[in-house]
């Protein structure tokens, strides 16, 4: 294909807008699923996306478009709508010359829209703005038209009106992205370079490699290396979606397609790399690769102890088709066997444990999410934590935690409560700027650790639901952290263990142990609750002792019986986690590590 009618471009929106239902009528319109196939969200495949209404993995799709007597190819590709993954739609964007920024008419533009537009914009992307939904009662689409000309700088005419669901404007949209979108620039004669933008573990084909070919071309059957490892593999279909995989001889340059080598991991096709051939390959790759780092992490424990072997090989499953999931096996003393597991975000947390639960059948436990922490000795040894019960003990010169820049979106009639709450959350303001008379953009850098629990709801409920957040990591910061241990009987309690801000570590300690005295139920023997920050005790519940003696109610009764008691004890128990002299029924444990 020539490059001169290739159109590379993305749809991006907050959560909502309407970006995979406008995929579905562009998708109609160029007629490459019929109408009897169109079922709602086409592109979205995976169950969970389905349900929850969000995208998880990008896909691309090739469109005929004819203009002015011109055919042109489309390629739509799909970004992941969350900000869990930032790098994938940074990636995504990269392999396009133009995007659609997709508002609400009803809302206006969100957290999202903001993030992924200076994401645009870095990657030098042409803007088309459009307000979708304008079949809405209370869509305004003059008021927001001209909050999105004022926010990229065009002209109000410029901003196109579409109704994804009626299909209202979506043929215009349609030209204005062959018309105003460059086509792609690369050199033909030069050493094939290709970027990947998403890689998709597929249970019949292997690994489905989706990538822009930028420079060169790429062919059935050739060897193709892998820049960042020096892999090599034979390329045993190459082809585009259109949007179900048609095989072709190969890409050429401008073009984005699918690849498949039978590999069967997607770590050994990751997101970003390039992609060359072995003989006559490219000596320098695209810019932009970085290894997924897992940002959060959570121990993950099966709630029935026999279920160990069947999660590792859940979590194995998992991971061929998730390069950012990374884990390994831990032990606490409260929970049993199970896996230190790590996440691009909560949301990949959330969705992990989600499939885990639902596509495996496994009951768990997850302990509270933590992030990463750098800590340097005094004699300059240095620590990287990933579990809270593991922070070094001894002389500690530095503890750095990870910071985020946050972009929170709201009416500005909530200026103060949002500033109120980032400043309990040790936040620091960088900006503010009025994207119209009421509506306010805060940019603040904020600790990571600070927003992974509760963030976003305690926002929510501070802004009536009005306020959106978006945030992207920035590196790390040096922060007064401790650990806060919780002991039962004078023994630890891994899984309560905590890294905090010292001036929250008191009230961490009072809340915790006032938790777990309403849960554990009485001993034989009184049992203290503390909270301690090293070797000094910050708070301190007790559980009294109870005499409990199950037979003395049937003295002298039937021997039948007082057997029957003694077994019903003894079931009770096996639901009982030891720690040290201490039973406490699971229960106790879940319910104290979920937030309220
Ligand atoms: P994700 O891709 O999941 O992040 O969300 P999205 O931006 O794709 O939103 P989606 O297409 O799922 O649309 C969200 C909701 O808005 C759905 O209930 C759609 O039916 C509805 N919707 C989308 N476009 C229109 C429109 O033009 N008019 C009306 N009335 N509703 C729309």
């Amino acid at each position: 294909t020539d490059p001169a009618v290739i159109r590379n471009f993305c749809i991006i929106a907050h959560i909502d807008h309407g970006k995979s239902t406008l995929a579905d009528r562009m998708l109609q319109l160029t007629e490459v699923v019929e109408q009897r196939q169109m079922r709602a969200q086409y592109l979205d495949r995976m169950d969970i996306e389905r349900e929850r209404g969000i995208t998880i993995k990008s896909q691309a799709v090739r469109l005929p478009w004819d203009l002015d007597d011109t055919s042109h190819i489309l390629n739509m590709i799909d970004t992941p709508g969350h900000v869990d993954f930032t790098y994938e739609v940074s990636r995504s964007l990269a392999a396009c010359e133009g995007c659609v920024l997709l508002v609400d008419a009803a809302q206006g533009i969100e957290a999202q829209t903001l993030a992924n537009l200076y994401l645009a914009m870095e990657n030098d992307l042409t803007i088309i703005p459009v307000l979708n939904k304008i079949d809405l009662p209370a869509a305004q689409p003059e008021k927001f038209a001209a909050e999105l000309a004022h926010l990229i700088g065009c002209d109000v005419s410029d901003v196109l009106k579409v109704s994804a669901k009626t299909g209202e404007g979506v043929a215009e949209l349609l030209d204005e992205v062959v018309r105003k979108v460059p086509a792609p620039v690369g050199v033909a004669e030069a050493p094939a370079r290709a970027m990947i933008f998403d890689s998709v573990y597929d249970s019949y084909r292997g690994v489905v490699t989706y990538v822009k070919v930028v420079d060169g071309r790429l062919g059935k059957r050739e060897r193709i290396q892998m820049m960042s490892t020096g892999a090599t593999h034979e390329l045993l279909e190459i082809g585009t979606n259109s949007p179900e995989m048609t095989a072709a001889a190969g890409l050429a340059v401008g073009e984005v397609g699918y690849l498949i080598t039978g590999v069967k991991d997607v770590r050994q096709s990751r997101v970003g790399d390039t992609i060359t051939l072995l003989k006559g390959g490219a000596t320098e790759a695209l810019g932009g690769y970085k290894d997924p780092k897992p940002m959060v992490f959570s121990g993950l424990y099966p709630l029935d102890g026999s279920d160990y072997p069947d999660l590792r090989e859940a979590l194995d499953k998992l991971q061929l088709n998730d390069a950012a999931l990374t884990y390994e096996p831990e032990t606490s003393a409260a929970l049993g066997f199970g896996f230190r597991v790590g996440f691009l975000g909560l949301l990949h947390l959330e969705v992990v444990r989600e499939r885990l639960e639902r596509e495996f059948g496994l009951d768990l436990i997850a302990t509270a999410p933590n992030v990463v922490y750098g800590v340097t000795m005094e004699d300059g040894t240095e620590y990287t934590v990933t579990n809270p019960s593991e922070f070094p003990t001894g002389k500690i010169d530095e503890v750095r935690e990870p910071v985020v820049r946050a972009t929170l979106l709201a009416p500005s009639e909530f200026i103060g409560a949002i500033m109120e709450l980032c400043q309990t959350r040790r936040g620091t303001l960088q900006g503010m700027d009025y994207l119209s008379e009421d509506r306010v953009e805060l940019r603040y850098s904020l600790p990571l650790a600070e927003i992974v629990f509760d963030f976003f709801d305690a926002l929510k409920s501070k802004t009536r639901g009005y306020a959106s957040l978006d945030y992207e990591p920035t590196g790390e910061q040096a922060a007064a952290l401790v650990k806060v241990d919780i002991l039962l009987h004078g023994d630890k309690v891994d899984a309560f263990s905590a890294i905090v801000h010292k001036d929250k570590a008191y009230a961490y300690g009072v809340r915790m142990a006032s938790k777990l005295r309403e849960l554990i139920p009485r001993q034989q023997f009184e049992v203290p609750i503390q909270a301690a920050v090293g070797s000094r005790v910050i708070a301190r519940e007790t559980v009294r002792a109870i005499r409990k003696d199950v037979l003395s109610k049937c003295y002298g009764g039937d021997i039948s019986r007082k057997r029957k008691l003694l077994e019903k004890q003894k079931e009770g128990k096996k639901r009982m986690k030891v720690v040290g002299r201490v039973e406490v029924p699971q229960e106790a444990f879940i319910a104290a590590l979920s937030s309220d």
